[in-house]
């Protein structure tokens, strides 16, 4: 018993400082998928730090020029959980410009290779559109041999 469990943690820790895992904890309320995945994939709360997160949760009416506003209950849930998950690691809790992942300097610098034009294909249309590339990123699995560019 005990050897199992240590083994399990140590699979654990060793997943948890994996960069390129950044899995949707398991205690996501419903809301986030309801809420925030209907023009994009539900973000993954690890990819931001609390700054970030309070400061996209704050100004939900103006949400990169769409209106994502919530009600009270759902905001406040939301935001709480985000707040609670969000990185605490010095690569990903660094304040970005425009709340964007996609603008942080670990994203750029892991994306070097895709060259500008690639961003812009129809299947891509934008870097947010994480998706488009990484096929498991749903389930916050970002390896290199997950990813496929389109083509097109
Ligand atoms: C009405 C549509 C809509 C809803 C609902 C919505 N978003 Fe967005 N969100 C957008 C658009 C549009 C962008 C910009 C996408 C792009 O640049 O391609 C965006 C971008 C983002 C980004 C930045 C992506 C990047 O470039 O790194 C984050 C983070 C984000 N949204 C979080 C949320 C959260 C959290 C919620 C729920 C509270 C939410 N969104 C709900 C439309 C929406
Ligand atoms: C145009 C396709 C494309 C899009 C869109 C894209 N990525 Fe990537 N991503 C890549 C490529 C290519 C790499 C580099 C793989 C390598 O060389 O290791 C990468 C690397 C990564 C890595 C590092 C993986 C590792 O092994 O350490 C993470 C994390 C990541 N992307 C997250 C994201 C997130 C989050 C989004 C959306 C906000 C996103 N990516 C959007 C193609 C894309």
């Amino acid at each position: 018993m005990k050897n199992s469990y240590l083994i399990f943690s140590t699979i654990l820790l060793s997943l948890q400082v994996a960069a390129a895992e950044a899995p949707m904890p398991s205690d996501k309320p419903p809301s986030y998928e309801v809420e925030c995945a209907s023009c994009h994939m539900a973000y993954p709360p690890s990819l931001l730090g609390q700054k970030n997160w309070q400061s996209i949760m704050s100004g939900l009416d103006k949400h990169f020029g769409s209106d994502a506003s919530l009600d009270l209950k759902n905001q406040t849930e939301i935001s709480q959980w985000l707040v609670k998950h969000a990185s605490t690691r010095k690569k990903y809790s660094v304040f970005t410009p425009e709340n964007r992942i996609t603008k942080s300097s670990w994203f750029i610098d892991e994306h070097d290779k895709v060259k500008a034009d690639v961003w812009k294909r129809d299947g891509i249309k934008s870097p947010a559109n994480c998706l488009a590339c990484h096929t498991d990123g749903a389930s916050g699995i970002f390896k290199e041999k997950n990813i496929r560019i389109p083509a097109k």
